[in-house]
């Protein structure tokens, strides 16, 4: 099946599937959740990176052309090698994207000059943002926040109880005099009528449920060489390399409909 193959290290990435399918009901999608080895973030580079480096081999032996790498984590670690040194000598004629530099580019086609960007304890350490955000315009602030409890939050149905947490993470990013907020993580779009009760009216929140399905259909249509070979019939498959009934019904609410989940061993 030559789907687009959407990665992520657990089921967040759902989040960013359902938006993908929204903007492109016609192609067919293979999600691949790695809730084995979920959370990513607080984990060291090379795992991070032998993961991901796993679950994309996986996807493409499925025989998708394009794999979007959907966790911001992975993202930040492992896309630019991935990109350099193994689909350059495995999958040549194969592509591989990541979020950072679409929600980068969103952000900045709005105006913003003085961004917060809040993700994982790895995603923020890891400078990826800023060393992207440099490339592309280094007159632009960013203001970065790790915010660990949000993810366990989200898996654990406790949003309601996110209020305070979120208040206290983004002070400092608010004394900064943000412009705009970056949300660098899979499950953050949950957040985003809580963050827009929170944040002070002047702060845009730049979700990437919002930002990055249309830079993929550009992508799609700036590249008929892998256009072209992606099936058309609206198809979901959802693999995971670890189920529970806990994780069913996260799917279930995430994807907003009843889910056939699919135990793959990477
Ligand atoms: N999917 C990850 C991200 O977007 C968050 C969850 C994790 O820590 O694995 O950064």
């Amino acid at each position: 099946m030559m789907s687009i193959g959407i990665f992520d290290s657990g089921l967040g990435g759902l989040v960013m599937t359902r938006a993908f399918r929204a903007t492109l009901p016609q192609y067919d999608f293979l999600y691949l959740g790695d809730t084995l080895h979920v959370p990513y973030g607080p984990r060291s580079a090379q795992a991070i990176y032998d993961f991901t480096l796993q679950a994309v081999d996986y996807l493409f032996a499925q025989d998708c052309p394009l794999v979007v790498i959907a966790c911001n984590t992975a993202s930040a670690n492992a896309l630019r090698r991935l990109q350099q040194d193994y689909l350059t000598n495995h999958y040549p004629d194969r592509r591989i994207l990541g979020v950072i530099v679409p929600t980068i580019e969103a952000a900045l086609a709005t105006g913003h000059k003085n961004l917060g960007l809040i993700g994982t304890a790895f995603t923020v350490n890891s400078g990826t943002y800023a060393d992207e955000l440099q490339k592309i315009d280094p007159h632009i602030a960013l203001h970065a926040k790790a915010t660990p409890l949000l993810v366990p939050l989200a898996e654990n149905n406790g949003i309601g109880y996110a209020e305070p947490v979120l208040t206290d993470y983004l002070q400092p990013l608010l004394d900064k005099n943000i412009d705009g907020l970056i949300l660098g993580c899979t499950h953050y779009p949950l957040f985003k009528p809580l963050l827009k009760q929170i944040l002070p009216s002047s702060v845009d929140v730049i979700s990437q449920d919002d930002v990055v399905p249309p830079k993929l259909a550009d992508y799609l249509q700036r590249h008929p060489e892998i256009e072209s070979r992606l099936e058309k019939q609206g198809r979901l498959r959802t693999l995971l390399t670890d189920v529970t009934p806990t994780y069913q019904a996260i799917a279930d609410t995430l994807l907003g409909s009843a889910t056939t989940l699919e135990k793959v061993t990477l």
